[in-house]
C-alpha cells in the first residue's frame, strides 16, 4: 500500500501574522486569532503560511518538543483552519501532483480514510468536471469544495465511477495504486463528487429524499446565484467595466417603417381606472378570447401602461445608460425587449414586431411566414390550446446589459425582472378588461433565427398571452 503524500498549503490570500506570541489569521474578509497555541504549534502553522508542507512531517518536530501538548494545540488549530476553509491539501504520487482540495466557503473540515475497501462508491449526477482557471476541476453544489484535477488519472478514477465500483475495480480502471485511488476518492467524497452506493445515490430512487426532485442545472444554478456556498465574485462587480463599453439602452432597430402607437390619456384613466383593489382582486389568467380581436388601440395603451421608458437616468459617458420604466427592474438596467407576435389585432398585419419603449412604437421585424405561425403555434399550444393566440408577447434579455456589472446572479435577477413584468402585464390587462395569460416556457432557437438574433446575446426568456374579452375598458 502506497498511501499518497499530502501537502498542506493555505488557500491564497491568506496569511498567518504572529504577534505577541500568537497567530493571526488574516484573511480576505477577517482577521481571526488562534488562542492556545504553544511556541512548537506556531513554528509549525508559520511553516504551512510559508508553502507546501508535507502534513506528516508538520507534526513530528512539535511532539518531539512538547509532547501531546503541542500535538493537541496544533491539531485544534489545523482543524479550525480547515473548517474556515483556510488550508488546501494537495495528494501526491511519487512526487507528481494529482489532486488538491480547495475549499470555497467554511465547510465540514476534511476526513480521511473515510473510504472503505470492498464497498462500491458512484458519481453523483450533479458533479461535473469542466475547465475552470485553476485547470480541471471537479465539483458538486451539494459541497462548499472543490477538487483540482491536476494529473489525467484523476480523471480516469472519477471516469470509472460512471457506474458503481469498488475503490479496487476504479483504482485498477484509473492505473493507479488502490492506497492512492482511495485517498482520492475520500476527496471526491469531501467535494461530494462521489458517494458511497447507497449514501447520497439513494436520492435517485428515494422519492421521500429531498434531493429526489432537483435536477442537474437547478441545483447547480441555485448553489451559484445565492451566497454562500461558493467563492465566484458575486453581485455588482462590473466585470467589464473598462474593458468593453455597456451595450446601450436600446436595442439595434430591426424594421424599415415605425409604427406609431396610442398613447394613453393618464389624467383620463387616473379618473375611470378600476380602483386598484378591484383590479388585484379580479386579476386571473384567461385564455378564452371574445370573436373581435384586440385593437391596435388597446396594444399601445397596454404597452404604454406596462413597459414605455418613462425617464432617462443621467449617467456619464462610458457607464451603463439607465432608465425609469412602469414596471421596476434590476439596477434600472432593464435588458429585457418585448416583441409581439401577432396572430390577430384589429389595426395591425398579423406579423412579428419590436417594441420600442423610448419612442413607444412598434417596428415590423418579420411580415407573417412559417416561422411567426410556428411562433404562435407553440404558444398556443403552451396557453392550454384554447382561443387561437391574438397577440403572444416575447420577452428576451439582453444579456450582456447585465453582465456588464454583475456576476453569479445575472440569469436568476432576470427570471426575476421577467416575473415582475409579468405582474405588471397582468394587472395593466384586467385593469383594460383584456384577457391575460402569462406562459413558463418557450423557444429559443426558432425565435432568435425569425429575428436574426446571436442566442447568447439575445434571446426569449418569457411569454406572455393577450386577448380580448367581451368586457374590454
Ligand atoms: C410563471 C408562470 C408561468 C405560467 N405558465 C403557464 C403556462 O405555461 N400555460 C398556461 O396556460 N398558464 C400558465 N400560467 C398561468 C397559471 O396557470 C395561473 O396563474 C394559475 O393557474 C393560477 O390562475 P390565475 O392566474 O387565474 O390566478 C403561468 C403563470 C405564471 C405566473
Amino acid at each position: 500500500m502506497t498511501a499518497p503524500t499530502i501537502h498542506l498549503t493555505l488557500v491564497p490570500g491568506i496569511a498567518l501574522a504572529e504577534a505577541d506570541g500568537s497567530l493571526a489569521v488574516n484573511g480576505r474578509r477577517f482577521d481571526l486569532p488562534l488562542t492556545g497555541l504553544t511556541p512548537g504549534s506556531i513554528a509549525a502553522l508559520r511553516s504551512l503560511a510559508d508553502g507546501p508542507v508535507e502534513e506528516d512531517a508538520l507534526a513530528a518536530p512539535v511532539v518531539a518538543a512538547e509532547g501531546l501538548r503541542g500535538l493537541m494545540a496544533l491539531e485544534r488549530a489545523k482543524f479550525q483552519l480547515h473548517e474556515l476553509g483556510l488550508v488546501r491539501r494537495t495528494a501526491l504520487h511519487d512526487g507528481v501532483p494529482l489532486a488538491t482540495l480547495h475549499p470555497m466557503t467554511p465547510g465540514p473540515a476534511f476526513v480521511s480514510g473515510a473510504v472503505v475497501p470492498g464497498r462500491l462508491y458512484a458519481l453523483s449526477r450533479f458533479a461535473w468536471l469542466r475547465r475552470g482557471e485553476g485547470g480541471l476541476e471537479l465539483e458538486c453544489p451539494l459541497s462548499t469544495a472543490r477538487l483540482l484535477c491536476h494529473d489525467g488519472r484523476v480523471a480516469a478514477l472519477a471516469a470509472a465511477l460512471a457506474v458503481p465500483r469498488s475503490v479496487e475495480e476504479a483504482a485498477s480502471l484509473a492505473g493507479l495504486p488502490d492506497a492512492v485511488a482511495a485517498a482520492l476518492i475520500d476527496m471526491f467524497l469531501h467535494v461530494r463528487a462521489a458517494a458511497a452506493v447507497g449514501n447520497d445515490t439513494s436520492a435517485e430512487s428515494d422519492l421521500a429524499h429531498p434531493l429526489a426532485g432537483w435536477e442537474f442545472h437547478d441545483l447547480l444554478f441555485h448553489a451559484r446565484s445565492r451566497q454562500g456556498r461558493h467563492d465566484a465574485p458575486y453581485g455588482a462587480t462590473f466585470p467589464m467595466k473598462g474593458r468593453v463599453p455597456p451595450p446601450p439602452l436600446s436595442a439595434p432597430r430591426r424594421w424599415a417603417h415605425d409604427i406609431p402607437l396610442h398613447m394613453p390619456d393618464l389624467d383620463a384613466l387616473r379618473a375611470r381606472d378600476l380602483p386598484f383593489a378591484e383590479v388585484v382582486e379580479r386579476r386571473r389568467s384567461v385564455r378564452r378570447y371574445a370573436e373581435a380581436p384586440v385593437t391596435v388601440a388597446q396594444l399601445g395603451e397596454f404597452l404604454y401602461r406596462t413597459a414605455r421608458v418613462k425617464h432617462v437616468l443621467s449617467t456619464p459617458p462610458g457607464e451603463m445608460e439607465l432608465s425609469l420604466r412602469p414596471y421596476p427592474g434590476g439596477g434600472a438596467i432593464h435588458e429585457l425587449e418585448i416583441y409581439a407576435v401577432v396572430g390577430g389585432c384589429a389595426g395591425l398585419e398579423r406579423g412579428l414586431y419590436h417594441y420600442d419603449p423610448v419612442g413607444h412604437r412598434l417596428g415590423l421585424v418579420v411580415p407573417e411566414n412559417g416561422q411567426t405561425a410556428e411562433l404562435l403555434e407553440i404558444g398556443w399550444r403552451t396557453a392550454d390550446r384554447q382561443s387561437r393566440p391574438q397577440v403572444f408577447f416575447v420577452i428576451t434579455a439582453r444579456f450582456r446589459r447585465l453582465q456588464w456589472k454583475y456576476q453569479s446572479v445575472v440569469y436568476a435577477v432576470i427570471m426575476k425582472n421577467v416575473g415582475v413584468l409579468y405582474e405588471a402585464m397582468y394587472l395593466t390587462a384586467t385593469a383594460m378588461g383584456l384577457a391575460p395569460c402569462s406562459l413558463g416556457g418557450g423557444v429559443v432557437d426558432p425565435f432568435c433565427r425569425a429575428v436574426g438574433l446571436d442566442p447568447f446575446e439575445e434571446a426569449p426568456v418569457g411569454e406572455f398571452m393577450l386577448g380580448s374579452t367581451e368586457r374590454a375598458a
